[in-house]
């Protein structure tokens, strides 16, 4: 192009913006809209509502749509009565939006709601009904603060043990994660609230996240980082849908027309809206052709945003589908009015479907109510995994242990949540040292010594001299007790958003305390907090009881003593493989990447797909977990039916408590297609189911499964694919221990 031309263009677009601006305003001036205008008929069908109100929004009412108002809230435009869509941020409680972030911690009121367990305790339920209703109490808070959508549930499948942020999301398996988040949106949609699945997609390091370019095969994202955002779509009907802020395969998710228009819309059908991360925004004509309806924040803290922070890139300047930036790429054609009647579509869409149109404003209600505390420790007590339990040392026997050691630097302190965007702020919390000495009574002693500090949180004691005089107090007290319980583990500044850890290993001071006081006392009981593995080599032989307790809400204190004393059965299993070492892991030598770009080498075979594969046994398996009981399994069976969708099986079997308490178990489901044209994991889980029963009672379960449960995507036809032949089904309590075995046959 000539300069003359170039100028001539410039000259030209300034007249077509200025004619749309000019158009748009006379006709929104113009314009009386009547009290029966269809959109503002809730009877009328949800398309109609949305054209009709498309119809009579100006370009520039339409363009003020696709950025947010500022830090939680999209921009209303009240001469149509259109609402703002006020957010807050989950996914385990409602986190303030005056909170403690760099950006909104200035904000002057504070604000407490209630803290549920993390994701990742909420996936080592194993129950859906956990899930559930931890979701329809967050949907319940929200809405009775007067606001209208959580961003949550966070669903990235942990494929680097290290990720700061793997005590959100529901583990390394894609069934289970999918499952789970079914069932938290289900609960928060259900209370007519949005829910928005995140972070789409592989989002699964904080390292360099607003740089850093994935290579991910196709097939791996169809098996491993796809199906649950695509369950959250069509099977739980999720309203919102958070774009990650990495690259996939070239491309910045929030401008990604691959995952955001053929997958996402074309391929699942989505018919609500995409936000961006915050920050995730790093363009305009790419997010807004791609279908990224809504970038977040806007206004002032868009303006402000952070770009650099030392050398490191911690955002992007914000403010990219601001009207200033948009109108100018419509009136150039860039963008079309096609595709902004698209983007705005689905966020009027979503606010008819949800409720959120139409809602009156009430005054605000009660939240953290008993209810909802109860939930939270239900959902706490149900997580917790008991990996070890030598000599039945737990529970703990109130006729036999008269005094008890209480130490460690997570003792005093309830940890509810890992660190950064979703950390709750509670009214309460219990520690586990108060859930102990309430549950204990007056009948047993219960003293307790820090041992060792949490790095960070008491400089003075941090150094090897107070380390060394708190681990010789824990042991004096250790030694004197019936029992000892060390309360270790992360704190929410090692495990956190923004960042990944660099080891597995636990704070500096752990190992060696766990280790001193397991010599004073026989009888101790490891109790961690984490959202992931950590290294538990050094001392996991030498103690005989250890429990995982996870990030577990306000809750976690009464939850520990629960188990503890053994007025719950511990049925948590682990929703990821348990290793040491990072070494260890599949995506060992492709993270952190180099010069910015991450190969998923591994592919398919994240957790237990790759230890399988390999033969290799972790130090605790995906799926596993002990039950101060013990479950046989039995009487397999195998049917052979058909649906409209071709042939079906049910895969039903025995299971019954041999032990004389009540517990629960996890029966796993897993299936291997051995005669596969390609190459196809040892096992992968399809089923799964939680039973609760009384000493000597034994249930029935039952799975169903269709030609979807047993298909691979096959690249070349771009679909699902499953092949005739036989299918090995294996029955268990864990990965690695398969009881029952079968198999059945799928015909042509
Ligand atoms: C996180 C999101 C969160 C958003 C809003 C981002 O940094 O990645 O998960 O919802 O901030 O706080």
């Amino acid at each position: 192009m000539t300069d003359l031309n170039l100028r001539n263009a410039h000259v030209l677009r300034r007249i077509l913006i200025l004619t749309i601006l000019v158009v748009g305003v006379a006709t929104a001036h113009s314009q009386d809209i009547p009290s029966n205008a269809p959109y503002k008929n809730a009877k009328m069908p949800v398309e109609q509502r949305v054209q009709d109100l498309l119809g009579r929004m100006t370009l520039e009412e339409k363009a003020s749509m696709l950025a947010g108002a500022n830090w939680m809230e999209s921009v209303a435009i009240p001469r149509l009565g259109i609402p703002s869509i006020k957010m807050a941020d989950g996914p385990m409680g409602i986190r303030s939006w005056a909170g403690p972030s760099k950006i909104t911690k200035t904000a002057s009121h504070p604000f407490s709601s209630t803290a549920f367990p993390a994701g990742i305790a909420v996936a080592a339920t194993w129950d859906p009904a956990v899930a559930q209703s931890v979701g329809q109490a967050i949907g319940q808070e929200v809405k009775a603060i007067g606001r209208d959508m959580i961003l949550g549930p966070t669903v990235n499948i942990q494929r680097v043990p290290l990720w700061g942020r793997n005590f959100e999301g529901y583990g390394e398996d894609p069934y289970l994660a999918a499952q789970m988040g079914v069932a938290y949106i289900n609960g928060v949609q259900g209370e007519g609230v949005i829910a928005t699945v995140k972070h789409f997609d592989a989002n699964n390091q904080e390292f360099e996240r607003h740089r850093v370019d994935e290579s991910i095969d196709e097939r791996t994202l169809q098996e491993i980082y796809f199906p649950a955002f695509k369950a959250a779509v069509q099977e739980a009907g999720v309203w919102s849908v958070m774009s990650a802020y990495q690259k996939v395969n070239g491309l910045y998710c929030s401008e990604n027309p691959f995952l955001l228009k053929d997958i996402l819309r074309k391929e699942w059908g989505f018919k609500g809206f995409v936000v961006s991360d915050w920050g995730s925004t790093y363009s305009t004509i790419g997010p807004v052709n791609a279908g990224m309806d809504l970038e977040m924040p806007g206004g002032e803290p868009a303006k402000s945003w952070l770009i650099t922070e030392g050398p490191k890139k911690v955002g992007n300047g914000g403010d990219w589908l601001s009207p200033e930036k948009v109108l100018p790429e419509v009136a150039a054609g860039r963008i079309t009015v096609a595709t902004l009647d698209d983007n705005v579509g689905s966020i009027l869409r979503t606010m008819f479907v949800s409720g959120v149109f139409d809602r009156a404003p009430t005054a605000p209600s009660e939240i953290d109510t008993p209810a909802q505390r109860a939930v939270a420790r239900h959902g706490a007590a149900e997580s917790i995994v008991l990996l070890k339990n030598d000599g039945n040392l737990l529970p703990l026997d109130s006729s036999k242990v008269k005094s008890l050691a209480v130490i460690g630097p997570s003792a005093a302190v309830a940890r509810t949540g890992g660190g950064g965007s979703s950390l709750v702020h509670p009214n309460y919390a219990i520690t586990p040292l108060d859930g102990i000495k309430e549950r204990a009574g007056s009948g047993v002693e219960v003293r307790y010594a820090l041992g060792t500090s949490m790095p960070g949180e008491d400089p003075a004691k941090d150094t090897p001299e107070a380390r060394e005089k708190l681990r010789t107090e824990a042991v004096a007290i250790a030694a004197k007790a019936d029992a000892a319980i060390v309360l270790i583990g992360n704190s929410p500044a090692v495990e956190s958003e923004d960042f990944d850890r660099t080891t597995l290993d636990l704070p500096a001071g752990q190992d060696e305390l766990v280790q001193a006081v397991a010599k004073v006392n026989h009888n101790t009981v490891v109790v961690f907090n984490a959202g992931a593995p950590v290294n538990i080599s050094r001392w996991v032989g030498q103690v005989p009881a250890v429990l995982d307790v996870w990030f577990g809400g306000q809750e976690i204190g009464h939850a520990v003593a629960d188990v503890l004393f053994g007025d719950v059965d511990p049925s948590g299993k682990l929703p990821f493989s348990f290793i040491n070492d990072f070494k260890e892991s599949p995506a060992y030598g492709n993270y952190p990447g180099e010069d910015l770009h991450v190969k998923y080498a591994e592919g398919i075979y994240v957790g237990y797909r790759y230890f399988d594969k390999h033969g290799i046994t972790p130090q605790f398996p995906f799926g596993y977990g002990l039950s101060y009981t013990t479950f046989g399994y039995s009487n397999l069976k195998i049917k052979s039916g058909k649906a409209a969708s071709g042939q079906t099986f049910e895969v039903s079997l025995e299971v019954r408590n041999q032990g004389n308490r009540a517990g629960a178990e996890i029966v796993q489901l897993y299936l291997h297609d051995g005669h596969s044209s390609v190459d196809r994991p040892v096992k992968e889980l399809k089923g799964f189911r939680r039973v609760e029963l009384a000493p000597g009672k034994s249930a029935t379960v039952s799975f169903k499964l269709d030609k979807s449960s047993l298909a691979y995507y096959s690249t070349q036809k771009k679909n699902w694919v499953a092949e005739p032949g036989s299918f090995d089904v294996m029955v268990g309590a864990s990965s690695a221990d398969i009881r029952l075995k079968g198999s059945f046959e799928l015909s042509q």
